[in-house]
């Protein structure tokens, strides 16, 4: 089966993305840096900036893995938890967390679409890179709204896919090829970052997206764009 059938399915995504981020983890912080040229730092300073955190603030962070957002978010905050589905990721956030010697993270192992965790117990949602693997987004901003305060605010980094048929073409392709060759070079698998355009493909983008959390009953969606309009930050919030 190709890797485009595989994870066009939820079952068959949520199989796929599971593997996928185990195998990747060790190697996932040197990836990302390589394949962002080095403006995944940048981004996610972005996305700090706009969440403005407080002192009083409790966060989530979905999707934590090896835990940017997260050792951020506790370095200002009285709460942080981050979650994430694969264990491995956790691990190495905890390592982290343990060496650049932050107080206060809180660890779980857990599926964003069904979180485990208390409703309206967090004033700030952030997930880098989440949403877009996710077999069942609705369920997923379900939850986030249901953790959220009333007044609480989320805000989410991810690719965006291009609404311009061409310039979705040369991008896709572009990423195919980086993403083919890295992957049999660290993976001896052709697929392994290949999975990244795939997921573009099937993903509803930034105006899906923002259409998907005012379903999921988010006010004042906005969509910033980054690296124009290649990758997009949304924040939104839940009604008071
Ligand atoms: C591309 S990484 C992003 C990691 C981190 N947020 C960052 O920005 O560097 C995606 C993460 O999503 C996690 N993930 C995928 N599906 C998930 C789910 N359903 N629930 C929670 N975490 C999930 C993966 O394990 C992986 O750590």
């Amino acid at each position: 089966m190709t890797l485009r059938a595989t994870i066009s399915t939820p079952e068959g995504k949520r199989r796929y993305v599971r593997r996928l981020f185990a195998t990747i983890a060790d190697r996932y912080d040197f990836i990302t840096a390589f394949l962002s040229y080095g403006q995944d730092r940048r981004w996610k300073r972005r996305l700090i900036e706009l969440a403005g955190f407080e002192p009083h603030d409790a966060v989530l962070d979905l999707a934590c893995g090896t835990g940017d957002l997260l050792l951020s978010a506790t370095r200002a905050c009285r709460l942080a938890v981050g979650l994430d589905v694969t264990h491995r990721m956790v691990e190495l956030a905890r390592q982290r967390e343990r060496e650049e010697g932050v107080p206060r993270v809180r660890l779980v192992t857990g599926d964003m679409a069904a979180l485990p965790l208390q409703a309206a117990r967090f004033t700030v949602v952030t997930t880098g890179y989440g949403l877009r693997n996710v077999p069942d987004l609705p369920a997923a901003l379900e939850e986030i709204h249901r953790v959220l305060a009333p007044g609480g605010r989320v805000l989410s980094l991810d690719f965006n896919r291009p609404a311009n048929a061409v310039v979705r073409a040369v991008y896709l392709a572009y990423l195919t090829i980086v993403g083919s060759v890295l992957g049999l070079v660290l993976h001896g698998d052709a697929d392994t970052y290949r999975y990244i355009p795939e997921s573009i493909r099937l993903y509803p983008g930034a105006a899906g997206v923002a259409r998907l959390m005012e379903q999921a009953g988010f006010s004042g969606v906005r969509v910033v764009p980054l690296l124009g309009g290649l990758m997009a930050i949304h924040t939104a919030s839940r009604a008071r």
